[in-house]
């Protein structure tokens, strides 16, 4: 796809960049910063270390971690606005904060602030003036990306935003990000604050910028937002990212697997002890097994019973987040 080249710093020519295997568009190593705080300056704040990340074209990527973990603090330095401590990194094959990189990015803040006495329409053109889009395609685009974001054309050339819901705002937020036509999109905690429906919206509009081949980075804290969206995670805590793969590299181990089981016959005390979410009927039984199946099939053998149903599942994120967490003992509210 021409996307995934266009990022390629010293691409000379079409043929050799038929040749050479996608070059990640994010890059980060061994990035760390540290906070001066206190009254005097004099105490230092570990916010982020040793992180290396990379993200592929067209991939979305979701940065998981607890509040206070340095997911903001990631995305502000890929963004060039906060300079790392030490370590490097690169954005479409830029060094961080190079400014040709910005016009090819696009930025949904947390907390957005939005200018209560413009209209969402207004806000649009204001932000399309920042990266200098001639009139005659901000005529175009405004309407169109707020189809997108589903934001009725009308209410958003009429109404201030002090008067607009944290759903619309979330979205106006949205066709901020996505004024500038981006290839990339950092998108820090998007569905926070909104309703179950106005979650559901978010995710289909991040799905569709995959559609479109846009590559997403989003921070949450919000699981399962994650997981329906995100071909690769990462999580981090206390500033270090502990684990990082795609939802199957992390949930698809054999440690982790569960498997849902059903059955006749057998031992029922010895299911009991093998099983979890057991329930045994008269003959019949089903229940939860995690681990060695061969080895529980061979016991059942020699119990008399009988296996009439096996599937594998898969741990939910959200277990696997909490296992992390608590095996480096970081324990959270949730
Ligand atoms: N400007 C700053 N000055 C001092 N400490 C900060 C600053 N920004 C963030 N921190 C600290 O860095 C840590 C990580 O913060 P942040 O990146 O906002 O986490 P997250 O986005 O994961 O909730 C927190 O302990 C926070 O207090
Ligand atoms: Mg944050």
């Amino acid at each position: 796809m021409s996307s995934e080249h266009d990022v390629m710093p010293s691409m000379n020519n079409a043929q050799s960049s038929e040749q050479l295997a996608p070059q990640p568009i994010i890059q980060t190593f061994s990035l760390r910063k540290t906070y001066r705080t206190g009254f005097w300056l004099n105490k230092t704040v570990t916010s982020l270390q040793q992180c290396s990340v990379q993200v592929m074209p067209g991939e979305t990527f979701g940065l998981l971690g607890p509040n206070g973990a340095g997911k903001t603090t990631l995305l502000k330095i890929l963004l060039g606005i906060a300079k790392p401590s030490a370590g490097r990194g690169f954005l479409l094959g830029k060094p961080l904060g190079d400014r040709s990189a910005k016009e090819q990015i696009g930025y949904l803040p947390e907390n957005a602030y939005f200018y209560d006495y413009l209209t969402g329409w207004e806000f649009l053109k204001y932000a399309a003036g920042i990266f200098q889009i001639p009139a005659k395609v901000q005529k175009r685009r405004i309407p169109e990306l707020l189809d997108m974001v589903g934001l009725d054309r009308k209410t958003a050339k009429k109404k201030q935003m002090r008067r607009y819901s944290k759903g619309m705002l979330q979205r106006v937020g949205m066709a901020q990000a996505l004024i500038n036509d981006p290839k990339l999109v950092f998108l820090d905690e998007p569905m926070s604050g909104l309703d179950p429906m106005g979650r559901y919206q978010m995710r289909e509009i991040i799905l569709s910028l995959k559609e479109q081949g846009k590559t997403v980075f989003f921070n949450s804290h919000v699981l399962s937002d994650v997981e329906i969206i995100c071909d690769r995670v990462a999580i981090l805590a206390q500033g270090e990212l502990i684990c990082e793969g795609t939802l199957d590299q992390l949930l698809g181990g054999t440690e982790t697997q569960t498997y849902q089981v059903r059955g006749r016959g057998g031992h029922p005390p010895t299911l009991s002890e093998q099983l979890t979410d057991v329930d045994i009927q008269a003959e019949q039984w089903h229940g939860q097994l995690q681990g060695d199946p061969q080895k529980f099939l061979t016991q059942l053998n020699q119990m008399g019973g009988t296996l009439t149903e096996m599937k594998m599942t898969r741990q939910s994120l959200e277990d696997f987040f909490i296992q992390q967490l608590r095996q480096r003992g970081i324990h959270t509210s949730r």
